[in-house]
């Protein structure tokens, strides 16, 4: 098959393109570089041992990109490309509506005129907003509490209405809980730009000396040791949820909302004990205030991933820490800084 991933060369899509190329499709990248550094494409390069494609194209130049989605006619599209940090969401909502809910109709439209009937979409967890009930359900109630949640939730509709267009149109709308890990090798992993807003990345710069301790944000939340609970997922499970859900795309229509989670929850608590095990460094910590906008806890039913999709999350808690640690030791700077485009 022939694959396109926008936003292959950010965190999650560097180690999807990597699954991708591992099971033989043909692979090629738009990626405009905001928020990723072209080393990372070059070393799923070196891993792989395969070519692809790559184009440095803005979603939202939907000229260039009608141009790159024609030049590859692909089968499939799995579409990361997009903002994600929540606070920045709320101070620049219309940059977050301009490149998540824009450029994904610009995706859209780029792929009617290539002719491409399929898309993979990147949504997440955040998009059932205050729980009703536990584990979130594929059916849980829809209320996104932030503008970065909305810009999901709308593009889940906006695909939807996309695709009931034509009948032989399909889409995976797949809910990730929350990724954290980093491939094997630990040549790729998450390398967030200035200071990290979530969880593991802070805890693996603390680990490594380049911040001093993680803040615990808020610890009278419902929950067994009152710190926020979450169903963290490795990102080589996930990229191998998107493999299924592209397998599933060549025969499926229609359109599925899927959760990508294990099942099970962790606390912050637990997260950092679970960090200073695998990597034997220690994680300074304190206490702090609750983070605005924070839930207790959430976790996903995965169930019907399995049963629509065949796949099911293999890896624990110990294996997403080593794997991080294996990552952030290798590359205490990550990427580097330059030459990131934004
Ligand atoms: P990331 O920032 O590492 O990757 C996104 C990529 O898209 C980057 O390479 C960036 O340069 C590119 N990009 C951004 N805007 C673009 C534009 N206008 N045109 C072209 N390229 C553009 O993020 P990630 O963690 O890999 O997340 C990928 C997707 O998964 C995002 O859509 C995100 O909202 C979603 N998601 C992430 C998480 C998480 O915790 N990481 C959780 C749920 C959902
Ligand atoms: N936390 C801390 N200190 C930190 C960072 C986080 O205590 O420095 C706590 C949070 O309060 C929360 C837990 O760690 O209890 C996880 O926080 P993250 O920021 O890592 O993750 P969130 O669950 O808040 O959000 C993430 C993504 C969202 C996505 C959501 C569900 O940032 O975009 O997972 O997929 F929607």
């Amino acid at each position: 098959m022939r694959i396109l991933i926008t936003g292959g060369a950010g965190y999650i899509g560097s180690h999807t393109l990597l699954s991708v190329l591992a099971a033989d499709h043909q692979a090629c990248v738009i990626d405009n570089f905001s928020n990723s550094h072209p080393d990372a494409l070059t070393r799923v390069g070196r891993l792989s041992n395969r070519p692809f494609d790559i184009h440095q194209t803005d979603l939202r130049d939907g000229s260039a990109l009608t141009e790159s989605v024609a030049a590859f006619r692909p089968d499939i599209v799995v579409h990361f490309a997009g903002l994600k940090a929540v606070g920045e969401s709320e101070s620049h909502p219309l940059s977050y509506y301009e490149q998540n809910v824009f450029g994904t109709i610009r995706l859209l439209q780029a792929m009617d005129a290539a002719g491409c009937r399929s898309i993979v979409f990147s949504s997440s967890a955040t998009v059932y907003g205050t729980p009703q009930y536990l584990p979130y359900d594929e059916a849980h109630p829809l209320q996104p509490v932030n503008p970065y949640g909305r810009t999901k939730y709308f593009i889940e509709e906006i695909i939807r209405d996309w695709a009931a267009t034509d009948p032989a149109k399909g889409a995976m709308l797949l809910r990730y809980f929350n990724p954290v890990g980093a491939h094997e090798s630990g040549q790729i992993g998450e390398d967030p730009m200035g200071v990290p807003n979530n969880l593991m990345p802070y805890i693996a710069r603390v680990a490594v000396g380049r911040l001093d301790r993680l803040q615990v944000f808020g610890d009278d939340y419902d929950t067994d040791d009152g710190t926020g609970v979450r169903d963290y997922i490795h990102v080589t499970d996930l990229a191998e949820g998107h493999l299924a859900a592209i397998n599933c795309l060549q025969h499926h229509r229609g359109v599925e909302a899927v959760n990508l989670g294990t099942g099970s929850g962790l606390s912050v608590l637990q997260m950092i004990a679970a960090f200073e095990a695998a990597s034997g460094k220690d994680v300074p910590y304190a206490i702090a205030p609750r983070r605005k906008g924070d839930i207790d806890k959430f976790w996903a039913d995965p169930e019907r991933a399995h049963r629509l999709l065949g796949w099911r999350a293999r890896l624990g808690i110990d294996a997403m820490c080593r794997s991080v640690w294996n990552w952030q030791s290798q590359n205490p700077d990550g990427y580097g800084e330059s030459p990131r485009a934004g």
